[in-house]
């Protein structure tokens, strides 16, 4: 398969920038872009996605923005000038806000004469199950029918993807048609421990599901050896893909 390496994003869940960087730096050579989380984030500030872009590292900053669309306008711009290759919002904010966040992190993207950052949508979390849905949250009808709703109002809003479960990539793909992107977390390499992770992949499973960007974390950062661990899953991919 051409461009795997394109595909693949590591979560950086680490407390340390430094440590990060490491990360970042010693995996470069396989790794397409790497996943900066609120654990990160919010420990280190922006300060840690400049680092990371110093390392030559494209950053996926995955805050999952949330609020009136003016507010989520501002943050994406600040986004965009920060020189994400991604980020993600809720879009349980609705049509307008993730509207004005695409439209924000474009036009501020242009004006700093840097690439437009590729900007999802986050339908309804992994970690809500059909109960929670109901009962809880107050949702009619199943989650999978919401996931490619949110997905196609997602798409309309001019957004690029989604991030979602590769359970759910199939549906979203034909709803949602060739060129949308589906990024997919919960991937683990066959036989590796899925830690807290209820409903996991392979990388293999998760790209003939259609997913186009596989996320993965611990399996990573986690092993003893992170570069051997990355050769692994790409081999594993090659593999199955023939
Ligand atoms: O370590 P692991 O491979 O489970 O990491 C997956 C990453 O993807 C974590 O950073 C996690 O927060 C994120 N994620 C997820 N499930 C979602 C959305 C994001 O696991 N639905």
């Amino acid at each position: 398969m051409e461009g795997i390496r394109e595909r693949l994003i590591v979560a950086l869940d680490v407390d340390e920038a430094s440590r990060a960087c490491r990360l970042a730096e010693c995996l470069a050579p396989w790794v397409g872009m790497f996943k900066v989380g609120m654990q990160l984030f919010y420990g280190q500030g922006p300060a840690v996605v400049e680092a990371l872009r110093r390392t030559g590292a494209r950053v996926f900053l995955d805050l999952k923005l949330h609020d009136i669309p003016r507010t989520v306008a501002g943050a994406s711009r600040v986004l965009a000038r920060l020189g994400v290759s991604m980020f993600n919002v809720h879009a349980a904010g609705g049509a307008e806000m993730m509207r004005a966040a695409a439209e924000a992190a474009r036009e501020e993207a242009a004006a700093m004469g840097l690439p437009p950052p590729l900007v999802l949508a986050v339908t309804v979390l992994t970690s809500i199950d059909q109960e929670a849905f109901a009962r809880e949250l107050g949702f009619g009808g199943r989650i999978s029918e919401k996931v490619v709703a949110w997905a196609l109002l997602a798409r309309e809003c001019g957004l690029d993807g989604v991030v979602a479960s590769a359970r759910e990539a199939a549906a979203i793909r034909q709803s949602c048609g060739p060129d949308f992107l589906i990024v997919t977390p919960g991937i683990r390499p066959a036989g590796a421990p899925a830690g807290d992770q209820k409903r996991v992949a392979t990388p293999a499973e998760a790209l003939k599901a259609g997913a186009t960007h596989l996320v993965v974390g611990r399996p990573v950062t986690e092993a003893a050896d992170p570069v051997e661990a990355v050769k692994g899953l790409l081999a594993e991919i090659k593999d199955s893909w023939g």
